[in-house]
């Protein structure tokens, strides 16, 4: 058996000409937080709607929990929590019964109603209708919702989309907490790299349907240039020496901004500075906006 919860190979779905999925495979280790990164339209939703099985596939397949989604589809689907584009409640009820609900349609244990509104801090706002929530409450009564399942996997279209800072940063500990101290694996999409760059310790960038980039954050970092910031006695002369020994230099105010590459690394600057008396110098990793551009060519927001 693989060490990935989720595993596609070759996952394709077409609408009409359009292929909004194609050929991904997907690999999600067990018990880490994947981030899968897209723009609007890049694909994002289609692939979780084929990987809780509410949409059919066009090609390829699907093993979740090293069992074929196709033919264990009841038992792997036990196991999930999700929440596809907005939870969905009964707004004139409050959480508790809302929860409840489910526990009764799904045969599951009442005692646990409490522990997940306790998780998802809701505890105290139980007895509210949830028609009075913020946007971020409900989305979290989402979360208790997938959570009342006690699953092993979470997948979670956008949770984060549309809330304020402090939303975010609740969704944020949430996840980091469900991950850490119940041991669940979650798989979120998000087309905002920043929102989930400090949670995800995997990610998966899809652009127009193909998957484009799959690895840890640590690996996507090391694609980030590094870049140098210095200040000598004498910049102008500084900057000529460096841009004609084929540099990427450019002066930023008071500083000389350097990109490091394998041609041009920080020995080699250290090198051609020497005449000139470094001041000061601080290293920079480029943000993970950065990142994005080198490797798809647009802007950080995908
Ligand atoms: N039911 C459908 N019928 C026709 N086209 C569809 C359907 N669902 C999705 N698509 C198309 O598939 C592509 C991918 O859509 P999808 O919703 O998966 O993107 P997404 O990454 O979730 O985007 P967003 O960030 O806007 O939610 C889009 O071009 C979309 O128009
Ligand atoms: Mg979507």
């Amino acid at each position: 058996m693989s060490n990935y919860i989720i595993e596609t190979n070759g996952l394709t779905r077409r609408f009409g000409q359009h292929v909004s999925v194609d050929h991904i495979d997907l690999r999600v280790p067990e018990g880490k937080i994947y981030g899968f990164l897209g723009a609007n339209g890049a694909g994002k939703t289609t692939t979780i709607r084929m990987l809780l099985s509410l949409i059919r596939a066009d090609e390829g397949s699907v093993q979740i929990m090293g069992r074929s989604l196709e033919k264990d589809r009841e038992k792997i689907l036990r196991n999930i929590g999700s929440l596809v584009e907005g939870p969905s409640y009964y707004g004139h009820l409050p959480a508790y019964k809302n929860l409840k609900i489910i526990c009764k349609l799904m045969d599951l244990p009442e005692e646990d109603i409490d522990k997940v509104l306790d998780i998802v801090r809701l505890a105290p706002y139980k007895k509210q209708t949830v028609k009075g929530y913020s946007l971020g409450m409900k989305q979290r009564l989402g979360i208790a919702q997938a959570l009342i399942r006690r699953p092993k996997l979470l997948i979670l279209d956008e949770p984060i989309n549309g809330l304020d800072p402090a939303g975010i940063q609740e969704i944020r500990n949430l996840m980091l907490s469900l991950c850490h101290e119940q041991g669940i694996t979650i798989f979120l999409s998000s087309h905002i790299l920043s929102e989930i760059q400090s949670i995800a310790d995997e990610i998966g960038i899809i652009q127009n349907g193909k998957l484009i980039f799959q690895d840890s954050i640590q690996e996507l970092e090391k694609k980030s240039p590094t870049k140098l910031f210095v200040r000598t006695e004498n910049q102008q002369e500084a900057f000529r020496v460096l841009s004609s020994s084929g540099a990427d230099v450019v002066l930023q105010g008071e500083e000389l901004l350097i990109s490091l590459n394998g041609q041009m690394d920080q020995a080699k600057v250290f090198h051609l500075l020497q005449p000139f008396s470094v001041q000061h110098m601080r290293e920079s990793t480029a943000s993970l906006e950065d990142i994005f551009l080198a490797l798809t060519g647009t802007e950080g927001s995908l």
